[in-house]
Parts: structure tokens; sequence; C-alpha cells
């Protein structure tokens, strides 16, 4: 076995978008597969995570922003920048050091999780909290890609949906076909776009026999491609997918339709709800916008409407160690258990005595 070389050196075949210039990279991607017990029983499916939260600033923006960089960095860029909710941020910070660039972000003040703002200022980066929300800042972002010297790496630069796609091709290469149906979160509509494509690509050339239906799930607060119009004041808890108006809206709602699936929301307390039982029944820790898919795979089977007998992958985008502020605080009172050093009595708390 060979180590994994990152998405750019594995898959450069599919990527020509990138060039032969050496790839920045922090060796993303090959990120594990794992069978749920749970929600394949509550399915009658096979249900497989797609654990994303494993890549190296713990989202699957890495994916893309091994690309984008890449690219940017051999284009001669010396800054760039992005609008984010948090994680986007935090991968281009990374990236963006790796290759010698003034990583410049745009968040909406006061609403991004502790953990993704503490990554952005570790690596270094202009952090700039703006009065407003996120399509406020991509709003932003673009401009100042347009009259300064900064390259713009948000998922409409087509270079990062193209790094993205790079995990339909892993769910593929693993389960040695598509699956039937693939869930996911969506806010920005970039990644439900970029797996459609990788999902198409492998069909095409016949690596994979099928594409699958595509589900992705809105928070209610923030779900304007399940109202069909722009949201002006997006609200949820899952501050990543806090987002009125999505950048890609016609490439999610062609892989809706090309796929014969559905974009439908779910609540902030089914999307709370779904973040802790996967952490309690699986051992997988992700984020509440991680959830939103689990949440949403979940209110369909209790509809009847999930498929039974089918293979199933749902994608979980990032690590619940971003954001321990909202998990912790969903977890409600939590016993302090303090006790002298002394086995017997710890014997006891753990009801083994
Ligand atoms: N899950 C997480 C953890 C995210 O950070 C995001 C988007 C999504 C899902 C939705 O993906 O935007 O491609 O539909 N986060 C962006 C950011 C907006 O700035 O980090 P999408």
């Amino acid at each position: 076995a060979r180590p994994w070389r990152g998405v750019i050196e594995e898959y450069r075949d599919r990527l020509p978008v990138v060039g032969d210039a050496p790839a920045v990279t922090l060796g993303e991607g090959g990120t594990p597969l794992v069978r749920s017990t749970w929600l394949s029983e509550a399915t009658g499916s096979d249900v497989w995570l797609k654990v994303e939260g494993s890549n190296p600033t713990g989202s699957f923006k890495d994916r893309g922003m091994t690309a984008a960089i890449t690219v940017a960095a051999a284009e001669g860029a010396k800054a760039v920048v992005c609008a984010s909710t948090g994680n986007t941020s935090a991968s281009m910070a990374a990236y963006a050091v790796r290759a010698g660039l003034q990583p410049i972000v745009l968040v909406p003040q006061g609403k991004i999780a502790a953990g993704k703002m503490a990554q952005a200022l570790m690596f270094d980066s202009l952090v700039v909290q703006v009065r407003g929300n996120f399509d406020d800042c991509l709003a932003m972002a673009r401009g100042m890609a347009d009259d300064y010297p900064v390259a713009l790496v948000n998922s409409v630069n087509p270079v990062r949906l193209q790094g993205q796609k790079t995990g339909a091709f892993e769910i593929v290469d693993v389960l040695g076909d598509a699956p039937d149906l693939h869930v996911m979160p969506v806010g920005n509509a970039g990644n439900i776009s970029a797996y459609w494509l990788g999902y198409g690509e492998y069909a095409a050339d016949g690596v994979a026999t099928r594409t699958p239906e595509m589900w992705g799930f809105q928070a209610e607060g923030a779900a304007p491609l399940v109202v069909g119009s722009p949201v002006p004041d997006p609200e949820t808890v899952a501050s990543a997918i806090r987002i009125g108006n999505p950048a890609s809206w016609d490439l999610a709602i062609a892989a809706r339709d090309e796929s014969r699936g559905r974009i439908a929301a779910v609540s902030d307390q089914e999307i709370l709800d779904a973040q802790r039982e996967l952490a309690r029944r699986d051992g997988v820790f992700v984020e509440p916008a991680s959830a939103a898919g689990v949440a949403g795979l979940l209110k369909a089977a209790a509809a009847g409407e999930a498929p039974s007998g089918a293979t199933i992958s749902v994608v979980v985008t990032g690590n619940g160690l971003k954001d321990i502020d909202t998990a912790l605080s969903h977890l409600g009172v939590i016993p302090e258990n303090v006790i002298d050093a002394d086995v017997s009595k710890a014997a006891e708390l753990a009801g083994l005595a």
C-alpha cells in the first residue's frame, strides 16, 4: 500500500483544470466511508456515512481548496479572498499559507463557530467581520476580486467544484458502484453540484453503471431552494448553512431534477436531534449543519418516503469539534461527577458496584 497523496494526485487525470503545477496539498480526501448500523436499521437500506470531518481542516472544503489554491498560486496570485460561514475560511487560510498567499476572509459578524474562527486566526488570515449575513459577504468578496488584485476562491470559482467532485469518486471507488440514493446538506449549493458532477462523470465513463438520486436538505429558516426564492434574513442553529441566496442555485436545481431527487427542509430541532443521535449511536461527531442530511433521511424514512433495500450514501460534511458551544448547550445539564481519587466511587458512578 502507498500513502494517500491528496485528491489532486489521486485523481489528476480527472482534474485537467488544475494543470500540471505542483499540488498545494495537506493530504485531503481519502476520508472514511463508515456503515451506519443505526440508519441502516431505521431505513431498511444499507446506509454509508462519508465522514468529511476527517479532512485536514475538518471539513469537505479541503477537496475544493487544494484545487483552487493550486490554480491561484500557479496563476501568480498573491492574495486570496472568500466569504464564509466558517469552514471555507478555515480551509482557504490553511492552503493559502502553505502556498505563501495572503488569506483574506469575510465572515458575518458573530455568526461563525469559535473553532472555525480559531483556525482562520491561527493560519494568519486577515479576518474581516461584516455587519451582514453570508450573502452580503459573498457579494463583497466578488466585488473585491473584481476591483483588486486578489483571487476569489468561493465555490463560484469552478475549480472548487472540480476538487469537491472527488468525494463522489471515492464513494464509488469504495462501494464498487454509485449508490441508489445520495444525501447531503445544502447551503451555498456548491457541494451538491460538485457531487452531481462527479457521479455524472463516473457514469459517463463507465466507472459506475448509474447515477444516484440526489437528496439535499436545508435548514427550515434558511431554505431558499425549497421556498423557491431567496430568503432575506436566513436563520438557523446550523451556522454553516445560514445562507439565503445560494450561489450555485441553478446547478443544485439541475442536480435535483436530472437525478429525480429532492431538496427539502429540516427544522433546527431535527438537526440537533440527528447530530446527537449520530454521535451516541454511531460514534460520529459532526457539526450541526452536517447533520441536516441525516435529519432529512430520517424524516423521509418516518414518512415512508425513503427507499428500503437500497444503498444510500450520506455526506457528513464537517467535524463536531468545530462548534462545541452548540453541541454542549444542546446536551443540557452535564453531571459534574467530581470525586476524590477513589476507585470504588468511580465504579459506583459507572453503575458497576
Ligand atoms: N456543511 C458544512 C459543514 C458547511 O460548512 C457547508 C458550507 C455546507 C454543509 C453546505 O455546503 O455550501 O456547498 O451547499 N459552508 C460554506 C462555508 C458556505 O463558508 O464554509 P454548500
